[in-house]
C-alpha cells in the first residue's frame, strides 16, 4: 500500500492552491472545439450527429460533466468536514489536511457554479441539469463513513486518470477545459489521498459484519447514482436539441440515450472502480468473496438498459 501521509498532503495541498478567479480569469471556451475528450463523451459512439452535432454534444456533456462534480462535493465536503473533528486537539497534521480538504470541495463546489454560468451564457440558453444535490448529499451521508469512503474514493481517483489520460493530451480539445481541469486535477491528486486513508481508518474500526453491509452500502449508492446519471441523460439530449434546434426521432433518440449513458457510466463510476490507485484500496479491503459480489452487482446493473425521462 502507499505510504501516503496527512502532513505531506497539506504541505502539497498549499504548493498548488489557486484562485477561483484566476482559473476563470477572462477565458471562455472555443465554440469551434470538442468542449470534452472523446473518451469521456459518446459523441465518438454516435451515428445520428454530423461532425457540428458530435461538437454540439460534446458541449452539452461538459456542462454536465462539470456540474456532477459540483453535486457530489455537496456530500464530500461536509463528510470530510465531520471526519476533520475526529483528530481536533489531538492529531493537529490530519485535522489541518482534513479541514483544508473539506475548504477546497467548497471552493470547487463554487468554481462550477460560476462556469454553469459560463456555459448558460455561451450556448445561449439556461442548460437542463440534475438537480436534488442536497437529498442525494442526506442519502450518502445517511450511509456508514466506511461505504461513503470508498465510493468517495473512487471518484476522487476518476478526476485523476481523467486529466492525465484523456485532458491533458487531447490536441483538439478547448484549452478552457483543460484550465478547469488540470486546476481539478491538482488539488484533487491531496485529496484522493486523504480518502485513502481516511477510509482505511474507517474500515478498520469495523467488525467483519460490518464491513459486508458497507460493502452493500457501496452497490446501493453506485445504483443511486446510476439512476442520476440516467436522469441526466434525458436532460443533455434536451439540450442538445436545443442547441441543434431540431428534433430527435425514435430511432435517434434510443440511439442517444445508450450511447450518452455508456459514457456516462464509464465517466462517473467505471473509470474510477478500475484506476489502479482505486482498485488496490479496494482488493485490500474486500475479502474475494466480497469483491465478487461487488463486480456481481455492478456488471448487473450496468447491464440494463437506459430507463431515461425526457
Ligand atoms: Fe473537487
Ligand atoms: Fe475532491
Amino acid at each position: 500500500m502507499p505510504a501516503y501521509s496527512y502532513a505531506a498532503c497539506l504541505e502539497n495541498a498549499y504548493k498548488v492552491n489557486w484562485r477561483i478567479e484566476d482559473v476563470l480569469a477572462d477565458r471562455s471556451f472555443d465554440p469551434s472545439k470538442r468542449w470534452l475528450p472523446l473518451s469521456l463523451s459518446a459523441a465518438g459512439a454516435v451515428t445520428c450527429l454530423d461532425e457540428a452535432g458530435k461538437r454540439a454534444l460534446t458541449q452539452v456533456e461538459l456542462a454536465a460533466y462539470a456540474h456532477l462534480f459540483g453535486y457530489v462535493e455537496e456530500f464530500i465536503a461536509p463528510k470530510v468536514s465531520t471526519l476533520a473533528h475526529d483528530f481536533e486537539l489531538e492529531n493537529r497534521a490530519a485535522f489541518d489536511a482534513l479541514t483544508n480538504f473539506a475548504a477546497e470541495e467548497v471552493k470547487h463546489m463554487n468554481l462550477f457554479r460560476a462556469l454553469r454560468g459560463r456555459t448558460n451564457a455561451q450556448l445561449g440558453f439556461e442548460l437542463a441539469l440534475l438537480e436534488g444535490e442536497t437529498s442525494t448529499a442526506r442519502f450518502v451521508l445517511g450511509k456508514s463513513n466506511a461505504a461513503a469512503l470508498l465510493f468517495i474514493s473512487a471518484l476522487e481517483w476518476m478526476t485523476q486518470g481523467h486529466y492525465l489520460d484523456a485532458i491533458k493530451d487531447d490536441s483538439g480539445l478547448d484549452p478552457f477545459t483543460k484550465v478547469i481541469f488540470k486546476a481539478h486535477w491538482v488539488e484533487e491528486s491531496q485529496h484522493a489521498q486523504l480518502d485513502h486513508l481516511e477510509t482505511m481508518r474507517a474500515f478498520e474500526a469495523l467488525t467483519p459484519a460490518e464491513r459486508g453491509r458497507a460493502f452493500d452500502e457501496v452497490v446501493e449508492i453506485v445504483t443511486a447514482v446510476d439512476g442520476l446519471l440516467q436522469q441526466q441523460v434525458g436532460h443533455d439530449i434536451a439540450n442538445l436539441a436545443r442547441l441543434l434546434r431540431r428534433a430527435f426521432d425514435a430511432r435517434e433518440t434510443a440511439e442517444l440515450e445508450r450511447e450518452i449513458l455508456r459514457a456516462k457510466r464509464w465517466t462517473f463510476v467505471l473509470s474510477g472502480v478500475t484506476h489502479p490507485r482505486f482498485a488496490e484500496l479496494f482488493r485490500g479491503l474486500a475479502t474475494p468473496e466480497q469483491q465478487q459480489r461487488v463486480g456481481a452487482a455492478l456488471e448487473s446493473l450496468f447491464a440494463a438498459e437506459p430507463v431515461v425521462s425526457c
